[in-house]
């Protein structure tokens, strides 16, 4: 089993820090880390953010962006999720407000991937809100990015060339497809296997996609905004060190445990590539659960499932 300690070290396999990254970042050697993937608070007011002038945000969040950058490798990324910020039924999208602060750094935007998912608040003056963003910044062109590791299922993997020099063979990757810049990920609500206490966690699938991708094994991948830990358990999950920091205790203590988990391979997660439900068509969820039954059984104990909901 790994370590997890709450103070910087580069011997543990996981960091976990029940403070304020403003803080705890400065504790962090430059160019050590080759990941950076967050979700920061989008202030609006929840109850573990105090909602300020969209100024006073923008100066907070500059402040530990120009921090990840000094501690980013020459090689790596930085990964920024966020949604909107909304007042009176107007959204600023955040990715927008903050991309000059990237942009200042001489950052490369890679990918503004949209993350969609099925499920949230339902508006009544506007189109209900079903994606955020990440955007995906690399420092320099020389990057780390292996699209092998999260190429998904081809819609027809056994189709091939019908004429042509290749005439017979296959035509498409047989080791799937590239997943694109839009992600169709369920969040997750009250039915998710992920779910905790915590009003806005990311699915841990998300996660393991851009640490998969863009780290290699026993790197460095860091969350300032950690809450429950998710970014930490898809880090320990694939072999990967993961450090993040968390002000509230309660968040904390959920991180520490899950972390520990997902070392111990008993952290119950939604599955990559796992299809949406479609009630439409039911059996190819069917099929699935079934070829994944086998890998599961293996995977995890008897361990009750890791619901944390009170
Ligand atoms: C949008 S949530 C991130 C949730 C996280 N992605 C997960 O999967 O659990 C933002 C988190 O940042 C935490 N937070 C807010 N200010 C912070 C600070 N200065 N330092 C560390 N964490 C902070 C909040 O308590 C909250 O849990």
């Amino acid at each position: 089993m790994g370590s997890i300690v709450n103070k910087y070290s580069d011997k543990a396999d996981a960091v976990i820090n029940n403070g304020s990254c403003y803080d705890f970042v400065k504790t962090i050697p430059d160019q050590s880390v080759k990941l950076v993937v967050t979700s920061p608070p989008y202030n609006i007011g929840k109850k573990y953010e105090k909602k300020s002038s969209l100024k006073e945000y923008y100066n907070k969040q500059e402040q530990i962006i120009d921090e990840c950058v000094r501690i980013l490798a020459d090689d790596g990324s930085i990964c920024w999720q966020i949604g909107n910020f909304v007042e009176n039924a107007e959204i600023v999208p955040l990715d927008i407000l903050l991309y000059s602060i990237f942009q200042k750094h001489d950052l490369k935007l890679r990918n503004r991937i949209i993350w969609q998912f099925g499920h949230g608040l339902h508006a009544s003056k506007r189109f209900s809100g079903r994606y955020e963003s990440i955007l995906w910044f690399t420092k320099t062109d020389n990057y780390i990015f292996n699209l092998d590791s999260v190429r998904i299922p081809q819609k027809y993997p056994s189709k091939r060339y019908f004429k042509g020099p290749r005439i017979g063979e296959l035509s498409c990757n047989p080791l799937g497809k590239n997943p694109s810049d839009i992600w169709d990920i369920p969040n997750v609500k009250n039915n998710h296997v992920e779910k905790t206490i915590h009003p806005c966690q990311f699915p841990i699938e998300l996660v393991e996609r851009l640490v998969l991708s863009l780290t290699n094994e026993n790197d460095l991948v860091f969350d300032p905004f950690l809450g429950v830990g998710s970014t930490t358990a898809a880090a320990v999950k694939n072999r990967r060190r993961g450090i993040g920091c968390e002000i509230m205790e309660e968040y904390y203590s959920i991180a520490v445990e899950r972390t520990k988990r997902a070392m111990e391979g008993r952290l119950k997660t939604r599955p990559m590539n796992k299809p949406i439900y479609d009630p439409k068509n039911p059996k190819i969820n069917l099929e699935y659960e079934l070829e994944k039954a086998t890998e599961q059984l293996t995977l995890f104990d008897k361990t009750p499932i890791y619901g944390m909901t009170k």
